[in-house]
């Protein structure tokens, strides 16, 4: 099992495939990759299975495959069907996507064992959508959200970053769309993680506020007394009807304390905390000709050094040099 220093249990690995992305989101990378962006340092989809199986050894029982976009990388679905011969040790395998290439890869993605699917949608108009995004796909998306349900992957979850002056006027929209297409639609506070740096509080909408909007038009019901280690905290609405809110404060309301989170960047280093200084050079490890135990040891390390929580709230908070396109979301 791996345990940190703060006796915090890791099971969860998020792994960002690739740092590019097709979309330019104002919020997470808003002028593209930098030049220096890096592809032979990648680690390959076969490094990426043997690394999760050492990772599983190790009690890892939740992969999310995550980016910049996941899918512009090839055979992601080869990826994914590696992964599903580590059940049922590894009992979730998920994938946050922007959507826009969902619908081509989706059967295949179902048929290599994919269990769930995240879609992000910002705006429900499409010029803000294009806005926002920088490209006009949010039909696309909204056919990928049709696929995937018809394809069976349950719950389907669609993440709104909410920013003040932005799209903190379509909270009631995002709420009746939860309902009509019988979604979890998550809200998540804006973190300090954008490539243009123009994060600040003032854009910051607190999760309160997404509750109260949302509740004044649709009362919402708490469906779980705890979030345990997720990043939610999750909703039912109390005239039952269909979808789930879930909501995300990583800046108002921190969930640190009960983290069970581990991260793996493109170019193979692990990372313990979106927020983390530091990283540990796994892709060097696994090139070095290292042995399973060996590597096992390394990621054993590093968890140690997982940090207790981030700092967006002290007055000397510094954003990390990588963006959430890097680190993966
Ligand atoms: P599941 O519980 O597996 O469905 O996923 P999740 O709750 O981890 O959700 P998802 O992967 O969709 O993440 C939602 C958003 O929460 C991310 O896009 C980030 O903005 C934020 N988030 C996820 N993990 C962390 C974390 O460890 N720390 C912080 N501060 N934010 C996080
Ligand atoms: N703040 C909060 N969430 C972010 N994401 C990307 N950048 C940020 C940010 N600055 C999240 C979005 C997106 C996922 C891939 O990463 O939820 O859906
Ligand atoms: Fe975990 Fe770091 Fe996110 Fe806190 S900020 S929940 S410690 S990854």
């Amino acid at each position: 099992m791996l345990r940190d220093a703060y006796n915090r249990t890791i099971r969860d690995l998020r792994i960002s495939l690739t740092d590019r992305c097709n979309f330019r989101c104002f919020y997470c990378l808003p002028h593209g990759e930098p030049s220096w962006a890096y592809k032979e340092k990648l680690l390959t989809l076969e490094e990426l299975a043997f690394v999760c199986e050492v990772f599983v050894s190790l009690g890892i029982t939740k992969i999310r495959l995550t980016g910049g976009e996941p899918l512009i990388r090839r055979d992601v679905d080869v990826l994914v069907e590696k992964l599903s011969r580590l059940k049922p040790d590894l009992a979730d395998i998920a994938l946050t996507t922007n959507g826009y290439d969902f619908v081509r890869q989706s059967e295949a993605l179902w048929s290599a064992g994919l269990d769930r699917v995240t879609f992000s949608i910002d705006s429900l108009r499409p010029d803000r959508f294009q806005e926002i995004t920088g490209v006009d796909a949010l039909g696309r998306v909204l056919d990928s959200i049709d696929v995937a349900k018809r394809l069976g992957f349950a719950p389907v979850k669609v993440n709104a970053v909410v920013v003040r002056g932005r799209n903190d006027d379509e909270l009631v929209d995002f709420a009746r769309f939860a309902r009509e297409n019988d979604v979890s639609f998550r809200f998540i506070e804006f973190m300090p993680l954008d490539s243009g740096h123009e994060w600040n509080r003032d854009m910051v909408v607190a999760g309160r506020e997404v509750h109260d909007a949302i509740n004044e038009v649709f009362p919402l019901q708490l469906k779980e007394a705890s979030r345990g280690s997720s990043t939610a905290w999750n909703y039912t609405f109390v005239d039952s009807a269909p979808g789930e809110i879930g909501i995300i404060t990583p800046v108002t309301n921190q969930f640190c304390g009960a983290c069970s989170r581990i991260r793996l960047t493109a170019d193979g280093q692990i990372r313990t905390c979106l927020f983390s200084a530091a990283e540990y050079d796994l892709r060097g490890v696994v090139r070095s000709g290292a042995s399973r135990e060996e590597i096992a040891d390394f990621i054993r390390a590093a968890v140690m050094k997982k940090e207790p929580g981030h700092r967006i709230n002290d007055p000397a908070f510094v954003q990390p040099e990588r963006t959430m396109s890097f680190i993966g979301g």
